[in-house]
């Protein structure tokens, strides 16, 4: 949540600074601000509301030129969205500027402390008091990364921060603690941001952050530090996907971009995992296979649509391997005592890498004794840092808030994390384990067929705009699937979606059902599990007696469902357990398409952010 932006070198900082910000949208877009050192002093402008508001307000007033800057797009914590409570915040005098992502928890104590002693604090943000607890360090040591170093030890909570000082010009100065922070490093200049996106025009070489540290960025360099003034470890890296996957290409929107991506995503994230003999070759899983063998059971902890990715993959690891697999919010697991041991494999779902929830979430299972595998779409970010093993998911930047193609990619990370489970503890014969992966190298192929063939998906869609409910049915796999799918439609079309297990309907949920109310339900394929089919054909009865509208998501060839559909769509044949990577997509379309037919921006949906940095 939030982004931030911080430049060091020979651009005009301001350009620089805000078209990183642009990248940065996805994590807030309640207001944005920037400040640059210019002709001594300090320049800002902030606004409330998008980005958009900010441009037209530079257009208007001009900063003048300097080289040395950052900025901030906010997702409100502490103060409503407005002018006021923009970053960047300043000091009494001007002269140093702080923007912030994360909760100051100790802020109303430090305040008090503040205020006692002559400040008046401007905002209801707990940022502020960063500002002008800086400018008095600063007073007194004539060091901003000094001072920087001496106020994050007064400080609770989670942050990341970026300050400049009008006296220490050529010095951005950064401090992370449990929030993102990187660091890139070009020729001549630096840049600190949220995310690798915002610098990427500039260099691909950047520098991760520990936790706990303050980096020092000059144009000749970086200089990081431990909070305690001590030299910091970090680790450096090359990014390895260029600024063309962080533009929209072409489409309207990038959520229709990443959409689009899904069958390459698919293919990078199977890439190089499998040898030419057919046995998976995790290479990041450093876990030792030993371990790996003794574990009793797997506990998967995730947020938002991460969660739905774990609940499919306890499917499949119970299936392939015969462990226990239990799948938790990661929002709720630290509260509830979990029993965790090191005999547990714990697994972290998480995109972006942040989710403050996961992060504690797995935090606590390490405490416990419990191993850590993270499964993550964003190099350089916290939560593979802080686990044992990671397996990335090679999505590429997701920048649509809601996720679609980083959902599949964490899907496939899934089947393989089962499927590896499965061969070290011979649960999997070496040929099945192939079949498995035969059939999810087929996969890309399948997502390509299904994405030729949404255009009745998305003339539905604008039908169906102004409904006021939509209900989503699934069985076995198809129920999380079920659950995406009412997601999807609730983040961006802001709509009453639900999603339900078929087999609940008659313990509540078919009482919603009246005439015309569009209700997906997703079939599981007839070959297989036909059990389960023939009890999702009948759900579908049920419901249409009682005047649903049915739109049925079902196997090509499966002929059965015909007579109760209203609407037909078809997706590829797949084998069960597989089928969610095919069935998922139509949901996606629908509910872009319908977001964008009722006037909403599926990029950013309200309210909403794609990093969740804070609990
Ligand atoms: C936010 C995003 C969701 C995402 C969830 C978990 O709510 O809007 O799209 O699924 O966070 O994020 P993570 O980065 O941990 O996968």
């Amino acid at each position: 949540m939030c982004g931030i932006v911080g430049y060091v070198g020979f651009r005009p900082a301001l350009d620089v600074v805000v078209a990183g910000l642009k990248r940065l949208e996805y994590r807030g877009y309640d207001s944005a601000g920037v400040a640059v050192l210019a002709d001594g002093g300090l320049a800002t402008a902030k606004r409330a509301g998008k980005l958009v508001n900010l441009d037209k307000a530079l257009a208007e007033a001009p900063l003048p030129g300097g080289t040395v800057g950052l900025g901030h797009t906010r997702w409100a914590t502490h103060g409503a969205p407005n002018d006021a409570n923009a970053h960047p915040h300043l000091d009494n005098a001007g002269r140093v500027a702080v923007v912030h992502n994360g909760i100051i928890e100790n802020f109303a104590a430090l305040r008090a402390e503040l205020a006692g002693r002559g400040h008046a604090l401007a905002s209801e943000t707990d940022t502020e008091v960063v500002s002008h607890l800086l400018a008095e360090a600063f007073s007194a040591c004539g060091d901003l990364a000094e001072a920087m170093r001496q106020v994050c030890r007064r400080l609770d909570g989670a942050f990341t921060l970026v300050a400049v000082h009008a006296d220490e010009p050529g010095v951005v100065v950064g401090a992370r603690r449990n929030s993102p922070l990187v660091v890139g490093v070009g020729d001549g200049e630096a840049f600190l941001a949220s995310d690798v996106a915002a610098f990427i025009d500039h260099t691909r070489e950047a520098v991760e952050l520990g936790q706990d540290q303050v980096v020092e960025a000059r144009r000749d360099g970086v200089t990081v530090t431990t909070f305690d003034g001590a030299p910091g470890e970090v680790r450096n890296f090359h990014v390895d996907w260029d600024a063309s996957a962080a533009e929209k290409g072409g489409y309207a929107s990038f959520m229709l971009k990443e959409i689009a991506e899904q069958p390459k995503a698919v293919a990078d994230t199977l890439l190089g995992r499998i040898d030419e003999a057919g046995t998976l070759v995790l290479d990041e899983v450093r876990i030792p296979a030993e371990t790996l063998r003794e574990a009793e059971k797997v506990v998967i902890v995730a947020c938002g649509t991460a969660f739905h990715a774990a609940l499919i993959a306890k499917y499949a690891i119970e299936h392939w391997t015969r462990m226990p697999c239990e799948v938790e919010l990661a929002s709720e697991f630290r509260y509830r005592d979990p029993i965790l041991d090191q005999r547990t494999l714990v697994v972290a779902i998480s995109q972006s890498g942040e989710t403050m929830d996961t992060l504690m979430a797995l935090r606590h299972a390490r405490e416990q004794g419990a191993r850590v595998l993270a499964i993550c779409n964003t190099n350089g970010s916290t939560i593979p840092r802080e686990s044992d093993a990671v397996l990335y998911t090679h999505a590429g930047p997701e920048v649509a808030v809601a996720s679609t193609k980083a959902f599949l990619t964490q899907l496939v990370a899934c089947y393989l994390v089962a499927l590896y489970l499965g061969q070290v503890r011979g649960t999997k014969w070496g040929d099945e384990i192939r079949d498995v992966v035969r059939e999810l190298s087929g996969v890309p192929a399948r997502l390509e067929r299904v994405l030729e063939t949404m255009e009745p998906v998305r003339e539905l869609a604008r039908t169906l705009a102004d409904k006021r409910t939509v209900l989503f049915l699934g069985r076995h796999v198809g129920y999380p699937v079920a659950l995406e799918g009412a997601l999807k439609l609730k983040e961006l079309a802001y709509m009453h979606a639900e999603g339900f297990a078929a087999g609940e309907l008659k313990h509540g949920p078919i009482a919603l059902v009246e005439r015309d109310l569009p209700v997906v339900v997703v079939v599981p394929s007839p070959r297989g599990r036909s059990v389960l089919h023939g009890k999702i054909v009948s759900n579908i009865q049920e419901i249409r007696a009682r005047g649903a509208r049915t739109v049925v998501i079902a196997e090509e060839g499966d002929e059965s469902v015909v007579p109760y559909a209203d609407h037909l769509v078809r997706i590829p044949a797949t084998p069960t357990l597989l089928q969610p990577l095919v069935a998922t997509v139509p949901l996606q379309v629908f509910a872009c398409e319908l977001a964008t037919a009722r006037g909403n921006e599926v990029d950013q949906p309200r309210n909403l952010a794609k990093s969740v940095t804070v609990e």
